[in-house]
Order: C-alpha cells, then sequence, then structure tokens
C-alpha cells in the first residue's frame, strides 16, 4: 500500500446534504432555541469533586445545578469528557464512545441529561473531528499495521523531506507538521501537538465513523456540539497536501445526519478562519449552525479593555452581519478556556495589547503561541468588578448567542504559575474555605489541577458563596444582564442597528421588532458620561430593561447619565408620529 497520505476517495462532489435546512425548517432554516439560549461553559473536571478524589465529575454536576440555575443559564457547553491521556486538556480523546472514568460513567451522563431535561436546560458537548490521542485504538492499530484500514484513518509519509509542511499551531511546542512514528517507521501529521494526529478527513470510513459518534451522543440526549477545529479539518493535509474536492460536503452531511438524529439538533463551530471567509462555514444555512465570534471576541474584550469603541466598529465591519431570518448567526464570548487569541486585530492594536495587558515576572509571562494571553478577563481588567460587569451586559445585548465562560461571572483570576494554558483552567472557587476553596475534599495534592487561591496582585481570588444573594456583586449583576437577555427575545429576533454616539467610549445600539425598540448604551470609560441618543418611544412607554443609570426621555430621544462602566437597556413601542 502507498504509504502517502490523503488515500482514500475524498467526500467531495456528493449532494446528499443539499437542501436540507429547507426540508427540516421550512419556517426559516433553524431550531429557534440556540438562538434565545443564553450558553454557560465549563469543563466537569474542574468545575465540582462530587466524590472527594480531587476530580471534578459528573456528579459535581449535577449537585451543582441550582447555581447555574440561579444564574439563569439554559444550555451547558462542556468541554471534552471523553477517555484521554488529558494532555490538551481531553481535546486529545482517546474513545469516542465514553466517559472518562474519573469524571463518571455513561449512567453518569445520563443522569445529567435526565437533570438538564428536567430543568428545561440544553446541552452541548465538544466533538473533535479533527484528530484523535495518539492512545486511540485507531492510531494504535495504524501505526501497527500499515495493511489494515485503520492506517488510512491518518496521514504518514515515508518522505518528510519532501512532504508538505506548514507551521503547526502550537510552535512554542511543536516544531512542526510531522512527527516520527517508530512502530510505524514512518511520519504522521499533526496540526497540533504530536500526540494529536490529524484524521484524514477525507477517507469516507473516518467520515463515517465521525458521523455516527455524533449520532451516539444525540441518542444519549444531547442537544448539539461545539465542533473542535473546524478549520483545520478542512485545511489541506498529509505528504501532498491533500484537500477534499468539496470540502463543504463534510459540514453538510454531519449536519443532515444529526438533524436526522434529533431534529433540533445544532452545530456550533469553532471555525477560526478569515473574516471574509465566514460565510463558507454557514454553507448557505446547509452548514454549522452559528460560529463561536473570534473577530468579536478580540475586538470586543480589547475594546472594553482599552475604553474605546473603535473596534466594536470594525468587528461589525468586518463580519457579515446575524441574521434574525437567515443563516449567519455568532456565539459571541468574552474569554474562553484557551489563550485570548489577538491575531484578528489590526497589527498595532495586537502589539498594543500584547504589552498593555501582559502579567508575569519572575520567570512567568502571559504571552504564549505568539498570538495571545493566556489570562482571564478579570486579570484583563485588573479586577475591575464593575467593568466586567458592564462587559458581560454588553455580551449579553450582542446579536447571536451568548457564552458565558464558567468563573468569570464570579471574577476569577488566572494562576501563572500553572503551565501553558493551565493558568486559566483552575476549578471552580465555590467559597473561600482551605484548602480546595469548595471544589473537593480531597488532599490539595491529588487536585486535578490546583486551585488558585491568590489572584491578581492586590486584589483577592474571587469565590461564588460571598457573591450569591448578595446585591450589586458580581455574580448577581452577570445574573441580572442574563435575566434581562432572557426577557428581551427581540435580541435574536429583531434588526440590529449602531446607534451614533459622542463621546467616542460610549458604545450604544439598538433592535427594531414587530414595532418594538429594544436600546442599550454602555460607558465603556472609567469616568461618567452623559449621552444624548435618539429614542423614538413615547416617555410614559419606556421601560428600564437593565442597569440603574438615569434617563430621560423626551421629543423622540433619551438623555443619559452614565457611571464609570454604567450601562442600560430600555425598551418601549416604537412610536408611529
Ligand atoms: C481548540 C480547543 O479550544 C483547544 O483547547 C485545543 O487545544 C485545540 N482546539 C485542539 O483540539
Amino acid at each position: 500500500m502507498d504509504a502517502d497520505a490523503g488515500s482514500g476517495e475524498p467526500g467531495g462532489g456528493r449532494d446528499a446534504g443539499a437542501g436540507v435546512a429547507a426540508e427540516v425548517f421550512a419556517d426559516g432554516g433553524h431550531p429557534e432555541w440556540y438562538r434565545d439560549a443564553v450558553v454557560y461553559s465549563l469543563d466537569v473536571k474542574t468545575f465540582r469533586d462530587g466524590d472527594g478524589d480531587g476530580w471534578g465529575d459528573f456528579r459535581g454536576l449535577i449537585d451543582r445545578l441550582d447555581y447555574l440555575e440561579e444564574l439563569g443559564v439554559d444550555c451547558l457547553w462542556i468541554r471534552p469528557f471523553y477517555p484521554s491521556p488529558l494532555r490538551d486538556n481531553g481535546y486529545d480523546v482517546a474513545d469516542y464512545r465514553d466517559v472518562d472514568d474519573r469524571l463518571g460513567s455513561l449512567d453518569d451522563f445520563d443522569a445529567l441529561v435526565d437533570e438538564l431535561d428536567a430543568r428545561g436546560m440544553r446541552l452541548i458537548v465538544d466533538l473533535v473531528l479533527n484528530h484523535t490521542s495518539t492512545d486511540h485504538e485507531w492510531f494504535r492499530r495504524a501505526r501497527e499495521d500499515p495493511e489494515s484500514k485503520y492506517h488510512d484513518y491518518y496521514l504518514w509519509t515515508s518522505h518528510v523531506d519532501r512532504a508538505y509542511n506548514t507551521s503547526n499551531i502550537f510552535p512554542e511546542f511543536e516544531d512542526g507538521v510531522w512527527s516520527y512514528d517508530e512502530v510505524a517507521d514512518k511520519h504522521y501529521f499533526h496540526q497540533f501537538y504530536h500526540h494529536q494526529p490529524d484524521l484524514n478527513v477525507a477517507n469516507p470510513d473516518v467520515q463515517e465513523e465521525l458521523f455516527s459518534v455524533a449520532e451516539f451522543w444525540l441518542e444519549r440526549g444531547v442537544d448539539g456540539f461545539r465542533i473542535d477545529a473546524a478549520h483545520p479539518m478542512i485545511l489541506p493535509k498529509g505528504h501532498d497536501a491533500h484537500r477534499m474536492d468539496d470540502p463543504q460536503w463534510i459540514f453538510r452531511e454531519l449536519k443532515r445526519r444529526c438533524r436526522a438524529a434529533n431534529d433540533e439538533a445544532v452545530l456550533l463551530a469553532e471555525a477560526d478562519d478569515e473574516p471574509d471567509r465566514l460565510d463558507f462555514y454557514f454553507a448557505d444555512g446547509d452548514g454549522f449552525d452559528a460560529l463561536f465570534n473570534f473577530v468579536g471576541n478580540s475586538h470586543v474584550t480589547y475594546g472594553v479593555g482599552v475604553g474605546n469603541t473603535w473596534p466594536l466598529y470594525r468587528m461589525f465591519e468586518q463580519i457579515p452581519d446575524a441574521e434574525p431570518d437567515g443563516h449567519v448567526w455568532w456565539a459571541n464570548f468574552l474569554r474562553n478556556h484557551d489563550e485570548w487569541n489577538l491575531l484578528k486585530l489590526p497589527h498595532e492594536a495586537l502589539e498594543h495589547a500584547r504589552e498593555e495587558f501582559r502579567q508575569g515576572g519572575d520567570g512567568r509571562d502571559s504571552w504564549i503561541f505568539g498570538r495571545g494571553h493566556r489570562l482571564r478577563l478579570a486579570d484583563l481588567y485588573d479586577g475591575d468588578h464593575d467593568r466586567i460587569a458592564m462587559a458581560h451586559s454588553l455580551l449579553l445585548s450582542l446579536p447571536g448567542t451568548p457564552i458565558v465562560n464558567s468563573g468569570d461571572e464570579i471574577g476569577m483570576h488566572a494562576d501563572l504559575d500553572l503551565p501553558e494554558r493551565q493558568a486559566v483552567r483552575t476549578p471552580m472557587r465555590w467559597d473561600d474555605s482551605e484548602p480546595n476553596a469548595g471544589f473537593s475534599t480531597a488532599d490539595p495534592r491529588d487536585l486535578v489541577i490546583p486551585v488558585d487561591g491568590t489572584g491578581w496582585p492586590g486584589v483577592f481570588q474571587a469565590d461564588a458563596a460571598s457573591q450569591r444573594g448578595e446585591p450589586g456583586s458580581l455574580f448577581e449583576r452577570v445574573a441580572d444582564a442574563v435575566d434581562a437577555r432572557k426577557r428581551c427575545p427581540e435580541i435574536a429576533r429583531g434588526d440590529c442597528s449602531i446607534v451614533h454616539v459622542d463621546p467616542d467610549d460610549v458604545w450604544a445600539h439598538r433592535f427594531d421588532h414587530d414595532g418594538r425598540v429594544l436600546f442599550a448604551v454602555h460607558n465603556l470609560a472609567s469616568e461618567s458620561r452623559e449621552v444624548v441618543a435618539g429614542f423614538d418611544v413615547d416617555p410614559a412607554d419606556a421601560e428600564r430593561v437593565l442597569g440603574d443609570a438615569d434617563y430621560r426621555v423626551a421629543d423622540g430621544g433619551v438623555a443619559v447619565s452614565l457611571d464609570g462602566c454604567g450601562y442600560l437597556w430600555l425598551r418601549g413601542e416604537r412610536r408611529t408620529r
């Protein structure tokens, strides 16, 4: 058998997926629920340890669903929980159809699904289709037997000097995209860590395996998937830079198979591609239901951090508009569990952000991979809860589905003493008890990742217990913003427009829907600001939705007095006169 990669029929050319959205959702092409949802992203192994072994688990998570209900979120996205050697936090999957036994069992997973169902909450799970762990059975068989069908599940070469080359996604840790495997006596292709061999996704057998993994979890009751690394999936792979003839096909077919299993299943993709390529992933409604808004993430988080609105204007210029009646939809976020990736900022702003937000010292540095900071939101905003609350209000008011990153709702800090991105993945701090902040009763030496007790210099590390039920706390303010979002379906359904106001450190936008107006204004400055904007609602009809700023509605306009980092959402019937 030819050792070089890319063998196997490409999936391109088939049209089985065409028109799926139109077939299943004649009334607009997508299920509604994910557009109204507020998503909370968490890692089971660091959320809550239910059995005292030092690892967060499904039982612990079930035990803390009350907390999430109190916050008001109604959809969980859980990061990979599959059996894994955890050399990339579980994004190195060793078995797609099971639960890592340190986190629980399939029965525990089912129990979570039942509990969420009972509470009217949804579940999205991470699906890693671009690569497996080297510990996966497929890779073991692939390397041991070049004649086995599994060999062509991966991409190999015996001529690495002549093979296609590109840069590795983790440049500080990997020299390139080829690593030598002694068992196979060949090199294999990997865009991420060397222990994450890329799958040959052009191989129909691999495609079938991946589709059936998705069906397996849908049958177990999940509501959708976060598709990891959707962009690397379709980049050139292997010895001869093989590309599928029709790379969209695999996304369309995945959607078709998922919708056939569950007609409300959604696919949310991590496709951090160039802005002018993003449309591709929606495939005219037959592709992904939403894409993570990486352009928005760098621009909004930076704009709020430096107190200026130009990055928000730029974000709206760069990406296609979210379409209430169409297929373009964003999953917005302020931070995630990776580095804060700044590559989508213009060069000067990236350089500025690299130095402005940099933290560390004593051999520690927050800058990583030449593109971002391994810091949490609370570090970027100097532990300022007013700014973090305002940022969440803004996030929840943007067109798209908001994703709250676990721990940010209480202002948890990063721990730069930990290696790599572990800095931003420390266990949830439930209270201020020693030694594990309520995360686990285990010996601290046995914890999956150490609990961080220090926090940003001069600022105490946050915990949930001291904020729950405490008026004005960050947790309560984020919960209020989540509640406001749930009361404003016009954000998912209305037409969004920017409202130009002075000064340029105040951002305002509005939604028009069904004869009603929702107006949201956010002061990115630390000092107070007076703002006047058009607001075509009668004074008696104006309803405060969120924020405590003083305002006066008169003569088709509104005057708002905002404290530093203040915000206000107002709405009412649009005047017809
Ligand atoms: C994106 C995930 O968010 C990240 O944590 C992971 O390292 C890569 N994909 C590779 O799976």
